[in-house]
């Protein structure tokens, strides 16, 4: 526990110093807070998109910002703009997901938490199995998300909305939870940082039957400092599978919101507990 907080309270303390290297930061065109955004095609991003086409719109929350960038697929910097999975997402079409409104949230939460850099690795209609360690998105997420923090910065916490593919068989469901807790604990140990803050979000949908024992098994989850934010009842688009733009706009807050609520980020600025 001791070392848990002592961990957090570090990582908070240079959180909050990040503004005064944010000059420096961009300089070196290395973000000093990363934010990996993994799972499969509502994490890469539906929204505004019908029948294979995206209508181009993007919500206000989602609009770019000189201070939120994105690891491009070829491990540059750039500045980020929707859609976030375009490079990486490359069969399907990307529009709106969580990770803009994610990102404006947290900058309007904290302005000074510095350069924001955004890890995208989503790829659609993936189920759990294709991320387990050793497979390909496996060994891309470790890499893209050493390559983030390779020149500085933090990974500050894995964003992880999957588990739709794995709602078709029964099997697949039932063994969701396990799966899950070992993709976590994998990814942590291949990042070398053992209590990585994973954000992970409840299914909406699902590509079958068995959505609620895979929902079951996110609520449940049983790692520390795994947080689960609930996507049930966020609208869907016609398909009745993806999240619409508004939808992700939501999601993106409620995920923001929850990473401003979990150590080491309760802390309001104007907070008098001791
Ligand atoms: C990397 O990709 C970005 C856009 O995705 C492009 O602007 C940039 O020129 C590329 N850089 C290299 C070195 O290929
Ligand atoms: C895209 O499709 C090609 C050809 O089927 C495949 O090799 C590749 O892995 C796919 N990439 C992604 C990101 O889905
Ligand atoms: C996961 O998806 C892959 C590729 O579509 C498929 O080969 C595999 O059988 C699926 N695994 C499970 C457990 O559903
Ligand atoms: C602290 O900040 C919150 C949010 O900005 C505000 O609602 C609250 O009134 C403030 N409390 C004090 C004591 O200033």
């Amino acid at each position: 526990m001791m070392i848990e907080f002592l961990f957090l309270l570090s990582a908070y303390v240079s959180f909050m110093s990040g503004n005064a290297q944010a000059t420096d930061g961009y300089a070196t065109d290395s973000p000093k807070n990363v934010f990996i955004l993994a799972g499969q095609s509502n994490m890469a991003g539906r929204g505004g998109v019908i029948d294979g086409i995206w209508d181009g719109i993007i919500p206000p929350e989602c609009k770019s910002n000189p201070f939120i960038r994105r690891l491009s697929a070829n491990l540059s910097w750039e500045e980020a703009t929707e859609p976030l999975h375009r490079d990486i997402d490359v069969n399907k079409t990307c529009g709106i997901g969580p990770g803009m409104a994610f990102a404006n949230s947290v900058l309007q939460g904290d302005p000074s938490s510095g350069y924001i850099g955004l890890v995208p690795c989503a790829v659609g209609g993936t189920n759990i199995s294709q991320w387990a360690r050793g497979t390909d998105l496996y060994n891309q997420l470790i890499r893209r998300a050493r390559a983030a923090v390779q020149s500085g910065g933090i990974i500050r916490a894995l964003l992880w909305y999957q588990g739709e593919s794995d709602t078709v068989s029964f099997e697949d469901a039932r063994r969701y939870k396990s799966n899950l807790q070992r993709f976590l604990t994998d990814v942590r140990s291949g990042l070398q940082s053992p209590i990585l803050p994973v954000f992970q979000v409840a299914l909406a949908s699902g590509e079958g039957p068995y959505v609620e024992i895979v929902r079951q098994a996110q609520l449940g989850a049983e790692l520390p400092n795994v947080r689960c934010v609930d996507a049930k009842g966020l609208e869907l688009q016609p398909d009745n599978l993806h999240l619409t733009a508004q939808a992700q706009v939501q999601l993106g807050e409620m995920l923001a919101d929850a990473f401003f609520q979990t150590p080491p980020y309760p802390l309001p600025r104007n907070s008098t507990k001791a």
